[in-house]
């Protein structure tokens, strides 16, 4: 399973299923990526958001900077985002390209390249290589990842929990030669790791919201998977894992804003999910919840 075949058709129904579905990034989010790039030295030229399906977040950064590149390696979502952003600004580039392929792309052009949610689909060293090919020196590589959210009430985060396992284990069983995809999806790019001949050593690794025992992997990957989908991690000596509590990805949850998340990829039918479904919509009732949405954002500049 590649991302092109998840993927590829994304057509507007999906979008907006999608952009229903996943958090609303608040914007100190963005704010961390550019401080990040000015405290480092980086200029506000040319920024890549690379994987960028229809253009979801690409206009939370594009007014920093004088040039925006939107790639995705569907042509249907580059369509897509055609249409949400409009084609006709001088500056918007957009490119039907995997993350792997920058060979169009001048050597060292690039000032900061974005990859939100992508990057477990592609070949990470291909991607990686294909990114150190474009940035400039001293650009910055900043990968986005928007988990599953928890509810803070444990009766219910615990049969939304089993709700998530069961879908996990139901793509991972009809994937299992993809493994290598679900390492990566699983954590919040531990194990994607940064050579240091060509990142400055240290990469920042924020973890937002992974509070209270609860983590990302835990809320995707159930117990009968752990050995199946270890947890790699492939961090630099120098690297700075920073976890913080973030209110700003907090919101109120009740069993519609549910639904919409579950259904933001389309759904197969499983009676099991859907019996647990019941149960969850049952204990759910007409209450509001308060949640969040573990993040997690891993910075890098190239040397
Ligand atoms: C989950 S969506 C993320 C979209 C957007 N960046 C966001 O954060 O909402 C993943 C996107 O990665 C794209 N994709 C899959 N394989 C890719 C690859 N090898 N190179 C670049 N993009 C890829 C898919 O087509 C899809 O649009």
């Amino acid at each position: 399973m590649s991302g092109e075949d998840i993927y590829y058709k994304g057509d507007s129904d999906y979008w907006k299923a999608y952009r229903e579905g996943r958090p609303r990034v608040p914007d100190s989010y963005f704010e961390r990526i550019l401080e990040y790039h000015a405290r480092n030295g980086g200029e506000f030229n040319v920024w890549h958001d690379m994987g960028a399906g229809s253009a979801v977040h690409t206009r939370r950064l594009a007014p920093k900077f004088k040039k925006t590149i939107i790639s995705d390696s569907g042509e249907s979502n580059i369509e897509a985002a055609k249409s949400y952003l409009g084609e006709k600004s001088d500056s918007y580039k957009f490119r039907v390209a995997k993350g792997e392929d920058a060979s169009d792309l001048e050597p060292g052009s690039v000032d900061l390249v974005f990859g939100a949610n992508m990057m477990h689909y592609t070949n990470v060293d291909e991607t990686l290589r294909a990114v150190v090919h474009q940035l400039k020196p001293g650009g910055t590589l900043a990968l986005g990842g928007f988990g599953i959210p928890i509810l803070l009430d444990p009766e219910l985060q615990n049969l939304w929990t089993q709700i998530s396992h069961r879908r996990f284990e139901l793509t991972f069983e009809s994937n299992r030669e993809a493994t290598g995809l679900f390492i990566q999806a699983s954590s919040p790019h531990d194990a994607v790791s940064f050579d240091t001949q060509y990142f400055r050593p240290g990469a920042l690794r924020l973890k937002f919201n992974e509070r209270d025992g609860w983590s990302w992997r835990r809320c995707m990957v159930p117990a009968s998977l752990d050995e199946s989908i270890p947890h790699v991690k492939r961090f630099g000596k120098e690297d700075e894992i920073v976890h913080e509590n973030n209110e700003d990805w907090n919101f109120d949850a009740d069993v519609t804003v549910m639904r919409k998340i579950l259904e933001t990829f389309p759904l197969k039918p499983d009676p099991v999910r859907e019996n647990l479904w019941r149960q969850f919509e049952a204990a759910f009732g007409d209450k509001k919840v308060s949640a969040t949405w573990p993040s997690a954002l891993t910075l890098v500049t190239k040397k």
